[in-house]
């Protein structure tokens, strides 16, 4: 296949508020980070690229080779997920990159394939879901403001590219100093079309300590039986 796959699990998941890293938190038994690799693997994809904390690359090493995921590449992250983005794609070739959260493992495949898809054909797309909830705008938690939801929404992971467009977007969010917090903003600064692609709402990022609670149900339901 064409696809280089990125996995971010560099970050130090600070709003959760434990002693472990949120990609070290266990998901049918394994920790999500290889939980979400096994789950390109088994999806076909053969290069996939793990970009871990700097500090966990021996024991991440150690978790790969245990389950045979010996494939899988390994490479340190940064201080910030833009950095991290920029050392995955140093070990990136083929021509389409896809660049996913390990914090998000309730990804199903058909989402994966349809924004594949969709960044295939237009160089730039993303995972995304309506915004549900009522909006508003608070000042000291009182409404003073209604937010139109209409046009509203959150965006999710994979973000897929073509790679070079999404290297030269780095390059140049790089030397301008811009920073961000997912890849389709840094291609939005070169004037490009993001397109997004309905994804499912249980596509949802471990961000807080409550999310814990969607770890528990994923397992009752889907790791149930082995
Ligand atoms: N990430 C990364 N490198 C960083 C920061 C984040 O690879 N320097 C990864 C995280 O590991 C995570 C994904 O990017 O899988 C989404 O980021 P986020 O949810 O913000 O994770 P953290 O930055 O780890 O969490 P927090 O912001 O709460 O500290
Ligand atoms: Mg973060």
């Amino acid at each position: 296949d064409d696809v280089d796959v990125l996995i971010m699990a560099a970050g130090t998941g600070s709003r959760m508020n434990l002693d472990v890293k949120k990609q070290w938190l266990t998901l049918c038994g394994q920790p999500l980070f290889s939980y979400v690799a096994r789950m390109f693997q088994a999806l076909g994809f053969t290069s996939i690229t793990l970009v871990m904390h700097e500090d966990d690359l021996a024991r991440a090493q150690g978790v790969l080779h245990a389950q045979g995921l010996d494939a899988i590449r390994l490479v340190a992250g940064g201080p910030d997920r833009q950095t991290s983005v920029r050392n995955g794609l140093l070990a990136c070739v083929r021509t389409i990159v896809l660049v996913h959260d390990a914090a998000r493992p309730f990804l199903c495949e058909e989402d994966v394939r349809a924004v594949i898809a969709r960044g295939r054909a237009t160089g730039a797309a993303t995972l995304g879901h309506a915004v549900r909830d009522t909006l508003v705008k608070a000042e000291r938690e009182t409404i003073v403001a209604r937010v139109d939801r209409e046009q509203l929404y959150q965006l999710q992971t994979p973000q897929v590219f073509r790679r070079e467009l999404l290297q030269r977007a780095h390059d140049e969010a790089l030397r301008a100093g811009a920073v961000a917090t997912d890849d389709t903003s840094v291609v939005e600064r070169l004037g490009c079309v993001v397109e997004i692609v309905g994804g499912a709402a249980h596509n949802l990022k471990i961000t807080e300590p409550s999310d814990q609670l969607f770890l528990a149900m994923w397992e009752a339901v889907q790791c149930g039986s082995d």
